[in-house]
């Protein structure tokens, strides 16, 4: 079930390093947003402080309230991992478990927290993950064949499916196309506007065409110099960031004057 995500003044640390700084943003479900900005403007920190992944580095932490419908996602008592499994991520770099077969690749999020699965069900489960990433058919004949024996658009998009598999409410994607050809950019585009009418989708990009054509809100992020923290500068419907942006920052940088 899709869910809407808030974040109330939240600011993200590395050690002492404020990496990112008073993101105030509301999300709704069933929808698409696109992260832009220069390189080092915190959208990937940002993202990873979303499901807390943040935290697992040492010295890292966030402050301020991240809400998942509602719920803090840092509050006391919440187990960092069932936040994971409800906010599933997809990295830059297609990465499955190259021993695993595909099918145990879909699968994998079941092993990680432990969760049995008869042949009926876990069956079902690849049936429909797969299906859901636009895979299925390509590779239905060979699911104990090893997930890296896949081309690199059909690796990312079982990525999406190991995902989905565990039904996550809200899937990240940082810059999930940017080792892909375009083909394979577009299967994985097609599969994003599929996914928003179950997921709320948040996707890091580097390529305004693909935020044009993938999102239907749009949130650019600035930073000031080397050591300053990132901001969210403007955050509104995807035509508006592009066409009539209220921010001179953001005019400039969607315009192509720098980043
Ligand atoms: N593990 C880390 N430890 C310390 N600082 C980090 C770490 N990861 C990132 N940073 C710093 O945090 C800031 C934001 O980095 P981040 O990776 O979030 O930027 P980004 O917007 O995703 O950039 P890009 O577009 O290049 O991916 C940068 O100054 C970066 O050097
Ligand atoms: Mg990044």
């Amino acid at each position: 079930m899709s869910k809407r995500i808030q974040a109330k003044d939240v600011d993200v640390y590395y050690g002492k390093f404020k990496a990112v700084e008073e993101v105030n943003i509301d999300i709704a479900p069933r929808t698409v947003t696109a992260f832009i900005g220069p390189s080092g403007c915190g959208k990937t920190t940002f993202l990873r402080a979303i499901n807390r992944m943040h935290e697992v580095l040492p010295g890292a932490y966030v402050e301020g309230e991240l809400l998942l419908d509602g719920e803090n996602v840092y509050g006391s008592g919440v187990d960092p991992v069932s936040i994971r499994s409800q906010i599933g991520m997809v990295f830059q770099r297609p990465n499955p478990f190259p021993t695993m077969s595909i099918r145990d690749n879909v699968l994998a999020g079941y092993k990680l927290n432990g969760t049995k699965l008869n042949r009926a069900d876990s069956d079902a489960i690849v049936e429909k993950s797969l299906r859901g990433a636009n895979l299925w058919n390509e590779v239905k004949d060979r699911l104990d064949k090893p997930g890296s024996g896949l081309s690199g658009g059909q690796q990312q998009r079982l990525c999406i499916a190991r995902s989905v598999a565990v039904s996550p409410d809200v899937i990240l994607m940082d810059e999930p196309c940017s080792a892909l050809d375009p083909i394979s950019t577009l299967a994985v585009e097609d599969l994003i506007n599929e996914m928003k009418e179950q997921y709320t989708v948040i996707i890091v990009t580097h390529n305004m065409q693909q935020a044009a054509r993938v999102a239907d809100k749009t949130a650019f992020f600035n930073i000031q110099g080397i050591g300053k923290p990132g901001k969210l500068i403007e955050y509104d419907d995807t035509n508006v960031i592009f066409n009539s942006p209220s921010n001179q920052q953001t005019e400039d940088y969607v315009s192509g004057r720098f980043g």
